[in-house]
């Protein structure tokens, strides 16, 4: 016999440390959280974990863009995939790996029709070894956390046995990370608006889970709007995913550092969070971008505060136009209360 065939070839399951620092997290929203906006959040928080938009697998490996680039400074940054074969999720997360993304997650909560009519997504939850094989298939391929995003329920499968032996067959596979959005979708006659809105939110549901299964590192997702209620949350939990809120009123992060991650540096003003947009806004802009697919996301910058409305409909009424420059930026800035943009409040009433 060769030394060759007496040596076990079998591979060995390596797990490797996870060191991502998951206790704050902006969630992945399609069409909102793209490489302009994870830039914009980043000049607030160095330590938010960063979400793409969910990106398919299809996309990847088929379509003609590049799906994805991504800036270096919006590290630490997680590609939320979209999919459920596990030969073509093991294809993106080998590329994730590859281009240097710090997480691969997989989507299995988004409850939209077309999700569901390529079998991923919400409806994947009544699909446990399915799931559990696509993460076995990403594990094999790279060291990089593989980490599922997920519900605690879908239609009338929504007892608690039911999460837990979805996260049990996960788990088994080596997924030590899960995001739980804390309501059921129902995959029929919702919109995935109303799929964020209707179904209520159970965070004790979550709670238990966390309890039930101390070695797993679990994050809360669903409705969280504030700092303080983010404590709450993480004197339970391992993590706090925030979306919308993180989203429409983007300044919340600027203390996110100072208060969830016990950094003491000092908190970035508005102002400045505008003057360090100026450089990347002039790059994009002359690689030939168009203003307002940044500025979009900024609109929320101001939320509540004296002057915020000048702010937004200047930006929305001029970044679309052809030639718009940063000088529509700073224009609409002129709107905005003085005391409003030197402060690093995050609400100034
Ligand atoms: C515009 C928008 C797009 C979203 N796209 C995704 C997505 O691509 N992948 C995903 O897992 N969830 C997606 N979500 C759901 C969010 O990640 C999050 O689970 C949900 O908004 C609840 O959190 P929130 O109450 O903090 O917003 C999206 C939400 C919004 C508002």
């Amino acid at each position: 016999m060769s030394i060759k065939n007496s040596v076990n070839t079998t591979p060995k399951l390596v797990i490797p440390t996870d060191t991502l620092d998951r206790t704050f997290s902006i969630a992945p929203m399609l069409d909102w959280t793209d490489r302009h906006y994870r830039y914009f959040a980043r000049l607030m928080s160095s330590k938010a974990l960063l979400y793409t938009e969910m990106i398919t697998t299809g996309a990847i490996l088929q379509g003609k863009g590049d799906y994805l680039a991504y800036n270096e400074q919006e590290h630490p940054v997680a590609l939320q995939l979209g999919g459920s074969n596990a030969v073509d999720l093991a294809a993106c997360a080998k590329l994730a790996a590859e281009r240097g993304y710090d997480e691969v997650n997989l989507n299995v909560g988004c409850p939209s029709d077309r999700v569901q009519n390529g079998r991923f997504g919400a409806c994947l939850m009544a699909e446990p070894a399915l799931v559990a094989q696509c993460v076995d298939a990403m594990k094999q391929v790279t060291d990089i956390p593989i980490t599922v995003k997920t519900r605690i329920g879908i239609d009338e499968q929504d007892s608690y046995q039911f999460l837990t032996d979805f996260i049990e067959t996960v788990s088994a596979q080596g997924c030590s990370a899960f995001t739980i959005h804390a309501r059921k979708a129902w995959l029929q006659g919702l919109s995935p608006k109303e799929n964020r809105e209707i179904p209520p939110l159970d965070y004790d549901r979550v709670y238990q889970l966390k309890r039930d299964y101390q070695h797993l590192n679990i994050s809360i997702n669903g409705g969280i709007k504030t700092l303080e209620e983010s404590k709450l949350h993480l004197a339970l939990l391992d993590g706090v995913m925030v979306g919308r809120e993180a989203y429409q009123n983007p300044y919340i992060l600027a203390q996110v550092d100072q208060q969830l991650c016990g950094l003491d540096t000092a908190v970035i003003t508005r102002q400045q969070v505008i003057e360090q947009m100026l450089p990347y806004i002039e790059a994009h802009l002359a690689q030939g971008g168009r203003l307002n697919h940044i500025t979009r996301h900024m609109i929320g910058l101001f939320q509540g505060l004296p002057g915020s409305r000048g702010w937004r409909r200047h930006l929305s009424e001029n970044a679309h136009k052809p030639n718009a420059d940063i000088g529509v930026v700073l224009k609409a800035a002129e709107f905005v209360d003085a005391e409003a943009l030197a402060s690093d409040e995050s609400t100034l009433i």
